[in-house]
């Protein structure tokens, strides 16, 4: 709980903007006080559902008349730098949905703006606010699993179909985003492939295989062109292995107490003993992840500490999107990720 609402604006609200307005409303370290929209139809839907917020089709003006301490950004990406820069460049603290921007110059021009400016920059990685995902940190942290090996996160359904970004800027963000959170090591190189099945030159469909200086690795499958709605992270260690099914209800995660000993060589290729032991699934206290991360947000603008996934994480998911494009566009070869930050 912060000392005083924090006075909020929001910009966009057409798909995902609602979501995040639902939550500035109910949540009592909000006082959501003006939306913003380019679309004067998206913002009479909002004065319907939210009659005591105001309105305006125009940034400056929400930046200018409000007396905002923060924004939150939920436009479509191309227009994150503008809008963002702008909000910065007001004394804002500022919220930006995923991804940070569609360029590492833009993300870095903002990061070192925020800094400049001495406000919060936050990014909505959405996932490093789950419950789960909290719990699997713990975990792995721990040791319990071992050392995590390899990794392979598959987030896939028939659409949202986008025009403006392809599917692995769309929806990687997440998985990028959760598996550096949890291996806590940069990566080094990625190797791509994708098909622009339904909309030329927009690939819908992305394999990404990323390496680490460790020789971990970690598989990225994303696609709005899936017969399945799936959304789920393996994780094998060494001595245990975690699955993370984000579809299930209740039972989101399940580790497999099983492995693989080396053993003496009785024979000719029995130099290894397979062992399998107890599937567990833990017992997850779950919240909604967007209201976690918008509380967060919040408490960052009162406290003026650094975000979870603050600029700089931003940045280093939008470096690892960028080389899965560069290795993408020379037919697959591997492309080095040199993160800034
Ligand atoms: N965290 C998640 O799980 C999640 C899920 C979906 C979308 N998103 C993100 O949310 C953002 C928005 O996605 P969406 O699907 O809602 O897009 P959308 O196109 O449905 O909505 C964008 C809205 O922003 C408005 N807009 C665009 N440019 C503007 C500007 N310069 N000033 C004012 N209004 C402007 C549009 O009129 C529209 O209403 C994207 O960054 C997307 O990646 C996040």
């Amino acid at each position: 709980m912060t000392s005083k609402p924090v006075r909020v604006g929001a910009v966009g609200y057409g798909y995902w903007g609602p979501n995040l307005v639902r939550n500035l409303d109910k949540l009592p370290d909000a006082d959501l006080v003006v939306a913003c929209d380019a679309s004067d139809s998206n913002l009479t839907k909002l004065s319907a559902a939210y009659p005591h917020v105001a309105t305006t089709t125009d940034l400056d003006v929400m930046l200018a008349e409000y007396d905002l301490d923060a924004v939150v950004v939920a436009t479509s990406a191309p227009s994150h730098f503008a809008v963002a820069s702008r909000v910065i460049a007001a004394g804002k603290h500022c919220f930006v949905e995923k991804p940070l921007t569609l360029t590492s110059d833009d993300a870095a021009a903002l990061v070192g703006a925020a800094e400049a400016a001495g406000t919060v920059l936050m990014v909505g990685h959405l996932m490093v606010y789950h419950s789960a995902i909290d719990w699997i940190k713990e975990y792995v942290d721990s040791g319990e699993l071992g050392d995590v090996l390899y990794v392979y996160a598959q987030r896939l359904n028939l659409g949202k179909v986008r025009a403006e970004e392809n599917a692995f800027w769309s929806l990687a963000p997440h998985d990028v985003s959760v598996i550096l959170h949890l291996l806590g090591e940069d990566p080094v190189e990625v190797t791509a492939s994708g098909g622009d099945y339904l909309r030329e030159g927009v690939h819908d469909t992305v394999f990404a295989n990323v390496r680490f200086a460790s020789g971990r690795m970690a598989h990225i499958h994303v696609s709005w062109l899936d017969p399945h709605k799936v959304r789920r992270l393996t994780l094998v260690g060494s001595k245990k292995m975690l699955v993370f099914d984000d579809m299930q209800a209740t039972e989101k995660i399940w580790i497999y107490d099983k492995g693989v000993v080396p053993t003496q060589a009785l024979a000719y290729g029995q130099d290894i003993d397979l062992r399998f032991g107890d599937i567990t699934v833990p017992f997850i206290k779950m919240s909604e992840p967007l209201a976690i991360e918008v509380q967060h947000f919040l408490d960052c603008c009162a406290s003026g500490d650094t975000p979870r996934s603050d600029g700089r994480a931003g940045l280093r998911v939008v470096q690892v999107l960028e080389a899965v494009d560069v290795s993408m566009e020379s037919g697959g070869t591997p492309a080095r990720i040199d993160l800034e930050v």
